[in-house]
């Protein structure tokens, strides 16, 4: 199966028309479809991946004191980042959502909705696979760095999650944004996963330069000056104003606890609006 089981799939574009605006439909699809290619790619679950992709903005357009309040009903560890960035914690609300509005209680599925923005160490594959695709989907952008990011997915999804996390660093740094721990804590668990960190075994320049190597022999020079590949670790890339970066992720879901109502839009809340979300991603 392609995609998501059909009477779900529909119930949740369905809510989904009414709760969120037709552009962030749209990466909604965009990310379901990357899901799936990504799934099939590294023989995971495809009915998950589509699943997790489809529901993973649920909660983009709940206002923040919504948010905090749902988080806090389920028991979750709060970051100071996530209260004084609630958007942050979509993810992990929109978990709850999955459960409560549309019944779901496969653990991968919601754990990969919760961790869609910040990952988490230790994340499983299916995880790995939202989190990449929601950050690389078609509509981020098609500059190189972007680009060698997708190559490096479709190669190998730990190595493609440090080098994501790298590249919102340093899009979160040069934007002065507040930087959530979890996505330092994701960075280095998968780069020392691979055995890449420096100080252990193997290089991580090593690393992105063979990426950039197989980069290199699939594209055209037309296409990528040396300048353009260099990996986003290495060299900080020249980063255009309206590139939007991969949303900076989320914790764990609590089997217990519900919301006790389901939120609204916050449509008077600019902050709640487009990639805005993205404390330097999207
Ligand atoms: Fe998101
Ligand atoms: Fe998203």
């Amino acid at each position: 199966m392609g995609e998501a089981p059909e009477a779900l799939r529909h119930q949740v574009l369905h809510w989904l028309s009414e709760n969120v605006p037709e552009s962030r439909l749209q990466h909604i699809l965009r990310v379901e479809q990357m899901a799936i290619a990504l799934a099939q790619k590294h023989d995971q679950d495809i009915v998950k991946a589509a699943l997790a992709g489809l529901m993973h903005d649920l909660a983009k357009y709940f206002k923040p004191a919504v948010l905090l309040e749902m988080a806090q009903q389920e028991g979750l560890m709060l970051d100071p980042v996530d209260e004084s960035t609630p958007h942050l914690l979509h993810a992990h609300v929109g978990a709850i959502v999955a459960r409560e509005q549309f019944g779901v209680q496969d653990p991968e599925i919601l754990a990969a909705i919760a961790d869609h923005t910040l990952g988490r160490p230790g994340m499983s594959p299916l995880s790995c696979i939202v989190f990449l695709a929601d950050s690389l989907e078609p509509g981020r952008g098609n500059i190189a760095e972007l680009n060698v990011l997708r190559h490096a997915c479709r190669q190998n999804l730990q190595q493609a999650v440090w080098m994501v996390c790298d590249y919102s660093l340093k899009q979160l740094m040069e934007s002065r944004r507040l930087i959530h721990p979890r996505v330092i804590l994701t960075r280095n668990w998968f780069l020392h996963q691979q055995g890449t960190a420096r100080g252990h075994k193997g290089s991580a320049r090593t690393t992105g330069k063979t990426v950039i190597g197989q980069v290199q022999k699939r594209l055209s020079p037309s296409h990528l000056s040396p300048s353009h590949l260099s990996p986003p670790h290495l060299a900080p890339p020249h980063l255009q104003p309206d590139v939007p970066i991969p949303e900076s992720k989320l914790t764990l879901l609590s089997p217990e606890g519900s919301p006790t109502s389901m939120p609204s839009l916050d449509r008077a809340n600019p902050l709640s609006w487009g990639e805005s979300d993205r404390l330097g991603r999207a």
